[in-house]
């Protein structure tokens, strides 16, 4: 599906180090790979109206309205960034997609299936990264974020959905409960196998 560039997705419950993780990443393999950083909510404009009006807002809006909105994002962020990256045949490293909807929005109540459906048109990632971490530990290093995701209920069943996928195989679990340095070379381990089965 991704016949030049490859696609790598890094994910985590708020706190997990992952955006760290993800830049940290890009920047390594820039020095062998013609590579790309992007992120979920995306820089598009239903990216931007997520993050200025429904994150930090209160009340939000059903569970289901929101993931519509996250999917909508995601085939901007696919169209616009993600596969034109991969037709120039770069590495595309995405801090966030698909699993955050499944886990976030997911771990309300909604079915998994249905959001799988109104996400079925996203690009399949190669690799897919889940750094777990403790929700209680995260939590603390939390205290100055003001999003209304934060609580550790929601943390901790968030997790749960992140872990199924694991299960199932469609995510790798990265053990984020160690140093900065540690979880970066876990991390790069799994990229640098996963690029030399693409050749
Ligand atoms: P986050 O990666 O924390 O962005 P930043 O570090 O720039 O604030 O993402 C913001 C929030 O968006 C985070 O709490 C998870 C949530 N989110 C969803 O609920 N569903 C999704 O599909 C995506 C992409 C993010």
């Amino acid at each position: 599906m991704n016949p030049k560039g490859v696609f790598i997705v890094i994910e985590g419950i708020d706190g997990s180090g992952k955006t760290t993780q993800a830049k940290l990443l890009a920047t390594k393999l820039k020095k062998s790979y013609d590579t790309v950083f992007t992120a979920e909510p995306s820089n598009g404009k239903i990216g931007k109206f997520i993050r200025s009006r429904i994150l930090y807002s209160e009340p939000r809006p059903p569970t289901s309205v929101e993931a519509l909105l996250f999917a909508a994002d995601r085939i901007e962020h696919t169209n616009n960034e993600v596969l034109p990256a991969l037709e120039r045949g770069q590495v595309v490293v995405s801090d966030r997609y698909l699993y955050s909807s499944l886990a976030y929005q997911g771990s309300t109540g909604l079915s998994l299936n249905w959001i799988e459906n109104i996400n079925k048109h996203a690009v399949k990632p190669d690799l897919a990264l889940f750094i777990d971490v403790d929700p209680e530990t995260v939590l603390k290093r939390l205290k100055r974020k003001k999003s209304v995701m934060e609580n550790l209920e929601t943390q901790r069943k968030v997790r749960e959905v992140y872990l199924g996928y694991v299960t199932n195989g469609a995510l790798i679990r990265i053990n984020g409960d160690q140093t900065k340095r540690a979880v970066a070379k876990e991390i790069f381990e799994k990229v640098k196998a996963s690029l030399e089965t693409h050749g």
